[in-house]
């Protein structure tokens, strides 16, 4: 296959490819096309290959597949879906040994799979599996230059007013023509709109990025400086189950908070900024009927705020070690109100406040091992107020069997950081069955959270 990722065609040229139409048009006129077709009816099979016809277009016929205009050399055929057994996603057609198309899952025609005779054999290139590797490669790279624009305060600088690279570099201290190309890239994923000419505007991504309460700024300069650096030892941190924080810092990464006020405030923004899914919270749960809620763990009391803000007739207590007490005391005065709350400082693993009706788990179990989970999870049931009391666990969980991509990305990210990790709901399920509760039933929150309800086991 050329290193560049060109489709070959069967007489073994090599033909640059950018896009499914330039492919076609600038092939010989020899060329066959597959591709998905959600709206043709499948009559019946015939192409010996597994895949059930549905169109077949004569040359140079046109085919518009979901706003795409294909043109085709010669045959287009065009099939609904492949039935099982076929190696989907990438196909070969014995009866069409040609270059072809095919759509990507999501209904645009977007690869290109060609065959080369090169050394004698057949050789299946899929071009949209390259772009794939590419688009996965250079992730990295979009996340630097993302990191770079906040860096410089570009969203701020955009909104302000500053819409070429030339007032841009002059409100940044940035050279002109850095600034320049940073945005050609920004404008081409979707950061900012806009071009040179017609300057260029903010979009709903920028506006997330501007500074002030609820931005994700502080969260994206941790992301591309501490967590950057950290994701910089992976496979140190993969191939041991050991932090590469720490390796990148040489101590762990809460010694290097505690050491940091700067960073340390970044991370309290960035968890701030990614509590969005607390105010859904109160639709997964009902606090209502003059529930006493304890949150263990609750950090500066942004989700026993947002609680007690939706649910007035509850009552709070927010539970986490000592020094979090100014903070979260700050933000529920300012907030609820202090009448509304008690402020407990102390350890989970030792006790935690009594006579609760909710106690809630949120994102608080990570960083630690399974017995001194199974100790929190029973010092929550020991004080609960009564058999009708729960357990509110709020977090992401990894699936084994159908893995998505954040959850199994911040598990590995815990891992980065502090060597920690994101259970799968079964695990969690039989350590809250080691301390006594059953799970009750659970519910979805945005980001791909999940809110476990966790009951205490009746006696039989
Ligand atoms: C990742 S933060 C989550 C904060 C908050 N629950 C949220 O979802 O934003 C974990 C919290 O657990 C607290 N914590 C850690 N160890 C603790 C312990 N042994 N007892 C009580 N709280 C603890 C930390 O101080 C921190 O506020």
């Amino acid at each position: 296959m050329p290193a560049d990722g060109a489709a070959t065609d069967r007489a073994g040229s090599s033909n640059s490819v950018s896009s499914p139409s330039s492919v076609l048009s600038s092939r010989p006129p020899d060329v066959t096309v597959l591709c998905w077709d959600t709206l043709g009816d499948p009559p019946s099979g015939g192409l010996g290959i597994s895949c059930t016809l549905t169109r077949r277009l004569t040359h140079n016929s046109q085919y518009n597949n979901g706003g795409s205009l294909i043109r085709t050399s010669r045959t287009a055929v065009v099939v609904n879906q492949f039935v099982p057994g076929c190696r989907s996603p990438f196909m070969e057609c014995p009866q069409h040994d040609e270059p072809f198309l095919r759509s990507s899952p999501r209904g645009t025609v977007a690869t290109v799979v060609a065959k080369s005779s090169a050394g004698g054999g057949t050789m299946a290139i899929d071009l949209q599996a390259t772009r794939d590797v590419v688009d996965v490669m250079t992730g990295g790279w979009k996340a630097q230059a993302l990191y770079t624009a906040v860096k410089l305060g570009l969203p701020d600088q955009v909104a302000a007013g500053r819409t070429t690279s030339d007032e841009l570099a002059e409100s940044t201290g940035a050279h002109t023509a850095g600034v320049r190309r940073l945005m050609r890239l920004l404008v081409a994923m979707g950061v900012f709109d806009g071009d040179e000419t017609t300057g260029y505007r903010g979009t709903p991504v920028s506006e997330a990025l501007r500074s002030g309460p609820q931005s994700m700024r502080d969260m994206c300069l941790l992301y591309g400086e501490e967590f950057y650096a950290a994701w910089g030892h992976a496979h140190h941190s993969i191939s041991t189950v050991s932090s590469g924080f720490e390796v990148a810092y040489g101590r762990s990464f809460y010694e290097y908070l505690g050491e940091d006020a700067d960073t340390a405030r970044r991370f309290q923004a960035t968890m701030n900024a990614g509590s969005m899914f607390f105010h859904h919270v109160p639709d997964a749960f009902d606090f209502t009927g003059g529930k006493t809620i304890v949150d263990v763990g609750g950090g500066g009391g942004n989700l026993l705020a947002t609680i007690l803000a939706a649910t007035p007739d509850a009552k709070g207590v927010l539970f986490d070690r000592e020094h979090m007490m100014p903070k979260a005391g700050e933000h529920l005065a300012a907030t609820v109100g202090l009448h509304r709350v008690t402020l407990v400082g102390g350890d989970m693993f030792t006790a935690v406040p009594t006579g609760g009706d909710v106690y809630i788990l949120s994102r608080a179990l990570a960083g630690w091992k399974d017995d001194a989970i199974v100790r929190a999870f029973e010092n929550c049931h020991r004080a609960m107020s009564g058999p009708s009391a729960r357990l509110l666990i709020l977090d992401r969980f990894v699936d084994d069997d159908k893995p998505s991509v954040l959850p199994a990305l911040w598990d590995l990210h815990l891992l980065m950081t502090t060597g920690g990790a994101h259970r799968t709901l079964h695990h969690i399920t039989e350590l809250l069955n080691r301390a006594g509760l059953n799970v009750e039933r659970t519910g979805e929150l945005p980001m791909e959270h999940l809110a476990v309800v966790a009951a205490p086991r009746l006696a039989s």
